[in-house]
């Protein structure tokens, strides 16, 4: 376990699947952004390995071309890298079962891949997640915490109990907001799902409880107020959240009566939606 560049490790693999790039007939465009990192600690070789995993993934999904775009930044004593590809993107049932060991989608596949990365990065105390629309791409966002022996004094997010096996479903339209969120709560250890529509939200649900559900009010296709029923139908123990750009305009009976446990007026404080998921899900025993 010795100190790693992470930046490093991300260009020197750019330049490794390059020519696989540029040789074939489609293109793929790569964007890496890449601020000054401190280093993480771990094995370079298991790095190295599950970053592979992912670009190569992004590269099987736009056979056609792309963009490819990779950014790592650091936020709250972890690097938070980014990989997002323009590709063919992931059904719902694709996108859950993406980590299980030999699911595949592709002939020859092995379907090894991102249970490599889970794997992987779970073992250097961080966390992954994916977000994915059919037809438009696929994001996979890991976090890995700051080699830095001042960050002890207090549990890191790997430090933190159980947090990886409680399940929190985002739904949001907006990306950057579903991402953000997803991202804070990904990166703290919680295993997250995203949907940006009521009917993706729905299908999840349906498959399996969650702890915790984040939901918006205003989705394009139905109201929020269905995800927040199909949550408490499937678990009356879900933490659902609500979070509404017009909060003022719901009485707290009238919110409660239908199965909301807290309201969060935009622009929701991380810090808050944090630590209500954490108070909530402790106090659960959902999955
Ligand atoms: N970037 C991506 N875009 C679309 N689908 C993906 C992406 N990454 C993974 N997948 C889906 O997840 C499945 C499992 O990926 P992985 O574990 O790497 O195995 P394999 O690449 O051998 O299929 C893939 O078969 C594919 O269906
Ligand atoms: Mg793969």
């Amino acid at each position: 376990m010795g100190p790693i560049d992470i930046a490093r490790v991300l260009r020197d693999l750019v330049q490794l699947v390059e020519p696989r790039i540029t040789g074939g007939e489609s293109q793929i465009h790569i964007e890496l952004s890449l601020q000054p990192l401190p280093e993480v600690r771990g094995n370079p070789n298991k790095l190295t390995e599950a970053f592979l995993n992912i670009l190569l993934n992004a590269m099987d999904a736009m056979p056609q071309g792309g963009t490819l775009r990779i950014s790592a930044v650091e936020r709250s004593g972890e690097i938070r890298i980014a990989v997002r590809d323009s590709g063919k993107g992931m059904a719902r049932e694709e996108l859950a079962r993406a980590f299980d060991p030999f699911f595949t989608t592709k002939p020859g596949g092995t379907g090894l891949g991102l249970s490599t990365v889970y794997r992987v990065v779970r073992a250097h105390g961080g966390s992954v997640f994916l977000d994915s629309e059919p037809g438009k791409g696929t994001s996979v966002f890991v976090s890995l915490p700051i080699a830095s022996p001042v960050e002890e004094k207090q549990p890191g997010p790997a430090g933190r109990p159980s947090r990886g096996e409680h399940s929190v479903l985002v739904v949001d339209d907006h990306p950057a907001v579903r991402e953000a969120t997803a991202e804070l709560l990904g990166g703290q250890g919680y295993v997250v799902e995203t949907a940006a529509t009521v009917a993706d939200a729905l299908a999840a649900i349906e498959r399996r409880p969650f702890a915790a559900v984040v939901t918006d009010v205003g989705l394009p296709d139905r109201a929020g107020w269905e995800v927040v029923r199909a949550a408490k139908q499937r678990s009356r123990q879900t933490l659902v959240v609500l979070v509404s750009g017009w909060g003022s305009h719901f009485s707290p009976e009238d919110v409660r009566a239908r199965g909301v446990d807290l309201v969060l007026v935009k622009p929701v404080d991380p810090d808050e939606l944090l630590s209500a998921i954490d108070r909530g899900v402790r106090s659960s025993t959902a999955a």
